[in-house]
């Protein structure tokens, strides 16, 4: 039995026409495929590689080497969960970039083999874009927002918060000027000896801990720009003074650590996004990227929605981390819009948006 679409808010979307998307994200070590109908996940398949763990961080090479084969399987397990057979699909979307070459080629060799072969638009997608927009996906008792609203966008690979003014219409208002929000949590994690990635774990230990306990060093960045190296850098001072005291400190206390490390980086993001709110004078923030699953900053967002009367929009889980049905939203936006690619588009490790 096939799932049909109820015809959404959405603008141009066509009255009782379905639209089915297949979805491919592989830029980093997450190898995912979807489908929506429309606005709707009907599957959304997510395989992340484990292999990255005994190295700390993620290899390029062994990336690819993962998404080659997991692709198939993946996109496979996503239309069988979806019901659907690959001849119903409207289009290919797949993300272009920004990410790792090696892993975004798998992805986009293959969303252009499909397409080709069932003679169907190829979409490129933008991954930080659809981080944003991954708000659009129709979700029971979800509001969407309105624009023009903020996102803070926040991953292994970006921090940036960007002005958004309609679908495709956004603006980078500020970022890190070094390390990514999730790279600080990962670096932090590697010092504390935690496996990568490390941020969800630093989040597990937070909650047993003193966010109070061990104050770190807040950097001084102009505009609404990021900087995290400073913090990573002393985090490392930090450790290593006191394991010199005793060897055991970081077994002893790693609840703590763990919660003062996070409070200071919610610390630095709540700052840049209270000022730019006072600058833009727009109350709408949402978040976005694999951080924006951190409990802490989840439940700091809850808090100034009530306290500074903020509209906060706070994603699922599932659509935080790297996923394919983000991509498919935009795919599905841009198809409304008729914005395809051609056969010659190539993947982009550096990919500005806009
Ligand atoms: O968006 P994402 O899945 O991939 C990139 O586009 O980079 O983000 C991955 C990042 C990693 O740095 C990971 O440690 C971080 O998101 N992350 C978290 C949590 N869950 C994922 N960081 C802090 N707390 C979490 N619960
Ligand atoms: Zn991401």
């Amino acid at each position: 039995m096939f799932y049909l679409c109820t015809p959404n808010c959405i603008p141009n979307a066509v009255e009782n026409q379905t639209i089915y998307i297949l979805a491919i994200e592989s830029s980093c070590d997450d190898t995912s495929a979807a489908v929506l109908c429309n606005d709707r996940t009907l599957s959304n398949v997510v395989a992340s590689q484990k292999i990255h763990e005994e190295y700390g961080g993620v290899v390029p090479e062994l990336a690819s080497r993962a998404h080659q084969q997991n692709i198939v399987p993946v996109v496979d397990r996503a239309l069988a969960k979806a019901n659907i057979d690959k001849n119903q699909l409207s289009a290919i979307a797949f993300t272009r970039g920004p990410g790792l070459l090696g892993s975004l080629m798998v992805g986009s060799s293959f969303a252009k083999s499909l397409a080709l072969g069932l003679k169907v638009p190829l979409i490129e997608v933008h991954h930080m874009q659809a981080h944003i927009l991954a708000h659009f996906i129709q979700e029971e008792n979800q509001e969407k927002p309105t624009f023009p609203f903020l996102a803070l966008t926040i991953s292994g690979g970006h921090t940036q918060i960007v002005m958004v003014r309609d679908y495709f219409d956004m603006e980078v208002l500020g970022e890190t000027l070094d390390d990514a929000v999730g790279e600080a949590f990962d670096k932090s994690a590697k010092l504390l000896g935690l496996p990568y990635p490390g941020g969800p774990l630093i989040d597990r230990y937070a909650r047993e801990g003193n966010p109070e306990a061990f104050p770190f060093p807040r950097p001084k960045v102009d505009g609404l720009n990021f900087s995290f190296s400073g913090l990573k850098t002393s985090i490392l001072y930090f450790i290593q003074r006191e394991t010199k005291k005793d060897p055991d400190f970081i077994e002893k206390h790693l609840a703590d650590i763990c919660a003062s490390i996070q409070h200071t980086i919610i610390g630095i993001l709540m700052e840049k996004l209270e000022q730019a709110v006072r600058e833009t004078g727009i109350k709408k923030v949402a978040i976005g990227g694999g951080v924006s699953a951190n409990s802490g900053i989840r439940a700091t967002l809850e808090k100034a929605s009530e306290t500074a009367g903020w509209q906060t929009f706070i994603p699922r889980f599932e659509y935080c981390t790297d996923n394919a049905a983000m991509i498919g939203i935009v795919g599905y936006l841009k198809y409304l819009n008729h914005q395809y690619s051609d056969q010659h588009v190539s993947p982009k490790a550096r990919f500005v948006m806009g």
